[in-house]
């Protein structure tokens, strides 16, 4: 049975800005199993489909957004990673981020925010920023004190990254492509969690 996060979640999105999210909730996913495999690739196809720069090009297929989804899952199994969802109350999935805890022997308190993904149909009504902030506190219950991402420079990400406290150090030029094959700058973000 999926863990669901205890500790106040609502509250502590709510407090990071314009946030409400209505009737949908956020859980952890200690096992992906085929519905959430299904689910996590309904939203990764709709983001690339819609133009995000999220590591896919034009046209991701639904074999290729599973077999990713899979090689998570594999590492949620092995520890080195969690996937926490927002679903609506009917279990319908309306976005997703991860936590990359595995890091190198050297940067044990550090973690990685990557795939933060609203399906188009969710967006604007606080899912990205209750997932945000329901990642950082994962995090943080798992020991990490410095939390990185990167992020396409003017994106929806970049506000978003930055109306909740995390802080830009940079922009790197032709860092990714766009699902169509133009180069898209990157801006590196860093924040310290806390509880
Ligand atoms: C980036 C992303 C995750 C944001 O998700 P989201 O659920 O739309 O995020 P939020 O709803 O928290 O905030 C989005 C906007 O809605 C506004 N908003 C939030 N709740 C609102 C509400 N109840 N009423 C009106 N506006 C609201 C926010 O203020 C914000 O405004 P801004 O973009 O003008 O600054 C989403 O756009 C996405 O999936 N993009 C494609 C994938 C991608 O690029 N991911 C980032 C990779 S690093």
């Amino acid at each position: 049975m999926a863990r669901r996060l205890a500790t106040g979640l609502d509250k502590n999105a709510g407090s990071a800005g314009n946030v409400r999210m209505g009737p949908s909730q956020i859980r952890s996913l200690p096992v992906i199993g085929d519905r959430e495999i299904a689910g996590l690739s309904d939203v990764l196809i709709d983001c690339v489909e819609g133009g995000a720069s999220v590591s896919f090009m034009h046209p991701l297929t639904r074999a290729k957004a599973e077999a990713f989804w899979r090689g998570v899952a594999a590492g949620v199994a092995r520890g080195e990673r969690v996937v926490l969802v927002a679903e609506e109350e009917t279990g319908a999935m309306l976005g997703t981020v991860t936590v990359i805890l595995k890091q190198p022997e050297n940067q044990p308190h550090r973690a990685e925010i990557a795939k933060m993904l609203v399906h188009r149909r969710a967006r604007r009504r606080g899912v990205g920023a209750a997932l945000l902030a329901a990642a950082e506190k994962s995090a943080f219950a798992a020991g990490k004190t410095l939390l990185v991402l990167d992020t396409v420079s003017g994106s929806d990400g970049d506000r978003l990254y930055a109306r909740q406290g995390w802080r830009r150090c940079g922009e790197i030029p032709d860092y990714a492509l766009w699902p169509d094959g133009r180069f898209c700058a990157a801006t590196i973000f860093f924040k310290f969690p806390r509880a």
